[in-house]
């Protein structure tokens, strides 16, 4: 991030924001070219950020009336490098034409609501957040898989750009658990793609336990992950998302959607560590909404049921059919099956949830642009709100 003395403008997040028209801005990404080649070149960033911001988005609206649309390279004075303009991010590394902005009619803007979007995603390399990324990427996002297992997010992302032919995904190592290293995720994020449209902060572990014989260790831990995780993403991610907002002048909706449970809609026997984050991850949800609607960021959380076919449950070692068979939390139950069926036979719809159903949830909030601060069920009738 660059700017003056005493400012630092996150400039790709502005330069993103002043090509919001209201719908998805382009993507702006960083090159170190010679700027030179610079189709607009932007006046020096000052210490007034707002008077910066106004010059800024008057030298685009000039430049978008000239030339039919918008730049493909823009450098700003008394600054090395150059940003690329572009719908995708192969586009924008490219630097060669202007770009047209793409006409669309409504109903076509909200068939393609998440076309074109910016997602990053915690976890992202296995479980929920593998199938988010991938049915995102088929909706037509540019997604960041940002997770502790930087190879599991390398091997996806090569496998879904190699399949579309084009830049859809891209491995971000990263712990939520870690100031330093959601900080620096996030500035990778800027100097990529400029800012990001939606957050989904779905990393998240899960230690069983009796009150009375869980660690203080494995509490911390699973607090560390699904709480805490959640606070120090949204510090990030919102600082940059604010960016774009004060250049988009309010004309464009962001997101923050945790991936939280319905543990955190009602209590979980022998479970507490996990069910009090979950919990209080819906009460930092509401809390953050109320601040940052002032951004145009919305902030929602999704509360899935039982995932049983994912690695979470079904791990033949450290899966929670296994952990809950020994732990004996199922009376009865002599096999992991039993294990199994007992937890089913508890949904009115009788299975377990999928990622296609979180998606489904995720691409509801993203749409609906009246709703922030919503915790919303997905749990086949199992949890019902009142
Ligand atoms: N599986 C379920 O039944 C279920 C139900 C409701 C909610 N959830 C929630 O959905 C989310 C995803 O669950 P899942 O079942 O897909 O989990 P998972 O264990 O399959 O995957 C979690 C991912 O998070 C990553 N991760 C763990 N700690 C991290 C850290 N500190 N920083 C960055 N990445 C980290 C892991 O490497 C892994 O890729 C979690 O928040 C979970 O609580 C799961």
């Amino acid at each position: 991030m660059n700017g003056s003395d005493n400012v630092r403008i996150p400039i790709g997040a502005c330069i993103r924001g002043c090509t919001s028209n209201g719908h998805t801005p382009l993507i702006v990404t960083f090159l170190s070219n010679d700027s030179k080649n610079a189709h607009l070149r932007l006046s020096a960033p000052t210490s007034d950020v707002d008077a910066t911001i106004l010059r800024w988005q008057d030298q685009f609206y000039q430049f978008v009336i000239t030339h039919h649309g918008y730049p493909a390279t823009v450098a700003v004075e008394g600054q090395s490098g150059l940003y690329g303009l572009g719908f995708s991010l192969d586009e924008a590394k490219s630097t060669e034409h202007i770009v047209i902005p793409k006409e669309a009619s409504e109903q076509q803007r909200l068939r393609e609501s998440l076309k074109g979007k910016v997602v990053v995603v915690t976890g992202g390399a296995q479980g929920f957040g593998e199938g988010i990324i991938r049915a995102l990427v088929e909706e037509g996002c540019i997604t960041f898989i940002a997770d502790l297992n930087e190879d599991g997010a390398r091997h996806l992302a090569d496998e879904l750009n190699g399949r579309m032919g084009q830049t859809v995904a891209i491995p971000v190592r990263v712990d939520v658990t870690n100031e330093d290293s959601v900080e620096h995720m996030m500035e990778f994020v800027a100097q990529t793609t400029g800012c990001c449209d939606v957050f989904i902060s779905n990393a998240g572990v899960l230690k069983a336990g009796s009150v009375k014989e869980l660690s203080l260790k494995d509490f911390q831990f699973v607090t560390s992950v699904d709480y805490t995780g959640f606070f120090i993403c949204t510090k990030f991610a919102s600082r940059l998302m604010a960016w774009q907002d004060k250049a988009a002048k309010g004309t464009y909706l962001t997101d923050i959607i945790a991936i939280s449970s319905k543990s955190g809609l009602e209590g979980s026997n022998r479970n507490g560590a996990y069910a009090g984050a979950k919990f209080g991850t819906i009460g930092l949800v509401q809390s953050f909404a109320l601040e940052l609607v002032k951004d145009h960021i919305k902030v929602n959380a999704v509360c899935p049921g039982n995932f049983l076919e994912g690695p979470l449950w079904s791990d033949p070692v450290k899966g929670l059919f296994v952990q809950y068979l020994e732990a004996g939390k199922v009376p009865g139950a002599k096999t992991i099956e039993d294990v199994r069926r007992f937890y089913e036979s508890k949904v009115p719809m009788g299975r377990g949830c999928t990622t296609t159903d979180v998606v489904r949830a995720i691409c509801y909030i993203v749409e609906q642009k009246y709703e922030t601060g919503q915790s919303l069920p997905v749990t086949g009738g199992q949890i019902m709100l009142h």
